[in-house]
């Protein structure tokens, strides 16, 4: 059982009201969830007290982490990731039983994340070095550094919960900024293991990991209007709920990883079997649970009739299993309400005209839903419209390159897009105009994020800011500059 948090350097006990939390899988063949541990339901005082904690450690910037020189930082980076590195095992153990990510994917997760950190202090180093170069220009010198914004509340996500939200911390800290993190409602147990890294690397108060509901925790936080950072990946509804909260929310940055409605548009030439594998792990990975998942699938009308065929007869050969069952391709969903809501979707389709292609397709059992392969899907359609980030997928036929163009311009995300095409005369100016409606084209291959140093960004609705190596160092901070003339 989850029973400490940390506030101000302190491993402290709690003894209120707990919140149980369940595995997405059951040990029984009569599915029955096991219970997992609890963590603590807390609310306003201690979430002020860790805000208290995090305010002092900055203290309006003159606090010992701002003002830590680079190097002893980068030490504290490098002692909390070698002690994270020896809990790989116990980890690796959460994701699977509390998400349902599959055994290589859960080790991916975590060494993904380390070699985030790791990459994360070359790119410090490298920015420090360049900050250490005195520019000159029209007479004025100029010594130009990057430093830290002040206080970061960091909200992180169920389907990458150590990944995506280390993809916020780590960059917030190692900048000097001071942190209040509230781990994700699913896959929170994994965070226990490493509060003793955080407690014994940082100096006090520099990292506060708090523990409940976000309207219990996140609201009064943000009420006080003292945070300088919200950092959050997940729905814009919550992002925008916290942004409202903050009286002075002008001067609040925002780095924000939010929704995505990433399309495939497949075109007359494309090599089939390459789409078909792509379009598969771009839509079914993490049973869809990716902001980058491909969430439509736009295919010319010229081969719609073969890709259906092809694409359903894998959908339905794909292996549905426990996490660590060898080739499971599927897995269990960790959240209770997404068959049903799945469903909701699979109903109004067919109402509207759409059918089922698959098989399997729809096929529920307690903790989890078959994929449904819908087709032809319209826009009047909720699984158009809604990010369905579940196992769905929206089949829409297109006769000319406008139609899918034209839905993506009126869309109200832009994260990525995935291209498929043999004819480089014909893909070439596409590229021109899909790089003006998202932020990552990606040809002949699914969306996906990484690897972690190339921008991770998107218009519109999808995204506040850049987040990668390279770019969540500048996310979290600001640049200063001493400057003095050449007289
Ligand atoms: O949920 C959104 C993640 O950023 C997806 O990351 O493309 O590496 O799976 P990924």
């Amino acid at each position: 059982n989850q029973k400490q948090y940390l506030v101000d350097g302190e491993l402290k006990d709690w003894n209120g009201n707990s919140t149980e939390v369940f595995s997405t899988i059951s040990s029984t063949s009569d599915y029955k969830p096991t219970l997992l541990g609890t963590i603590p339901d807390m609310g306003e005082p201690e979430a002020l007290n860790a805000l208290d904690a995090a305010l002092g450690a900055y203290k309006k910037g003159q606090g010992v982490w701002p003002t830590m020189h680079v190097k002893d930082r980068i030490e504290c980076m490098e002692t909390f990731v070698e002690k994270m590195s020896s809990k790989r095992e116990e980890i690796v153990k959460l994701l699977m039983w509390e998400i349902g990510k599959s055994l290589p994917d859960s080790e991916k997760e975590f060494d993904r994340t380390v070699e985030y950190i790791n990459d994360t202090i070359e790119d410090y180093k490298q920015l420090d070095r360049n900050a250490a170069k005195f520019q000159k220009n029209a007479g004025v010198y100029a010594h130009i550094k990057r430093g830290p914004l002040g206080v970061v509340l960091c909200l992180g996500p169920y389907n990458y919960p150590l990944n995506e939200t280390f993809a916020l911390l780590i960059p917030a800290i190692i900048m000097g900024n001071t942190t209040i993190f509230k781990p994700a409602k699913h896959g929170v147990l994994l965070i226990t293991p490493l509060l003793e890294a955080f407690q014994s690397s940082f100096p006090k108060g520099v990292v506060n990991i708090i523990f409940g509901r976000g309207r219990a925790v996140a609201a009064p936080i943000m009420q006080t209007g003292k945070v300088d950072v919200l950092a959050l990946i997940g729905n814009s509804k919550s992002a925008n709920a916290l942004q409202d909260q903050h009286p002075k929310s002008n001067r609040l940055r925002l780095v924000l990883g939010l929704e995505a409605k990433n399309p495939a548009i497949v075109l007359p030439d494309a090599d089939l079997d390459l789409t078909i594998d792509e379009c598969i792990a771009g839509t079914l990975s993490f049973n869809g649970q990716r902001c980058t998942a491909l969430k439509v699938l736009y295919v010319h009308e010229d081969i719609i009739e073969e890709f259906n065929k092809r694409f359903t007869e894998k959908v339905d050969a794909l292996k549905f299993g426990n996490p660590w069952d060898d080739g499971a391709k599927l897995t269990p969903l960790p959240e209770p309400s997404k068959p049903e809501y799945i469903q909701g979707l699979i109903e109004d389709a067919k109402t509207k005209g759409a059918k089922i292609l698959n098989k399997k397709g729809g096929k529920t059992t307690e903790n989890y839903i078959w994929p449904a392969v819908l087709y032809p899907v319209t826009k009047e359609m909720r699984v158009y419209q809604e990010e369905q980030f579940g196992p769905v997928i929206p089949v829409v036929p297109f006769k000319d390159i406008e139609e899918p163009l034209d839905d993506m311009a009126e869309s109200n995300y832009g994260q990525q897009v995935s291209l498929f095409g043999k004819d480089i005369y014909a893909i070439a100016p596409l590229i021109d105009s899909l790089v003006n409606l998202v932020c990552r084209v990606n040809l002949n291959s699914s969306c996906q994020r990484g690897p972690d140093v190339y921008p991770f960004t998107g218009r519109k609705d999808s995204a506040q800011a850049t987040l990668s190596v390279h770019d969540a160092l500048r996310s979290f901070s600001i640049r200063t500059f001493v400057a003095f003339k050449d007289n």
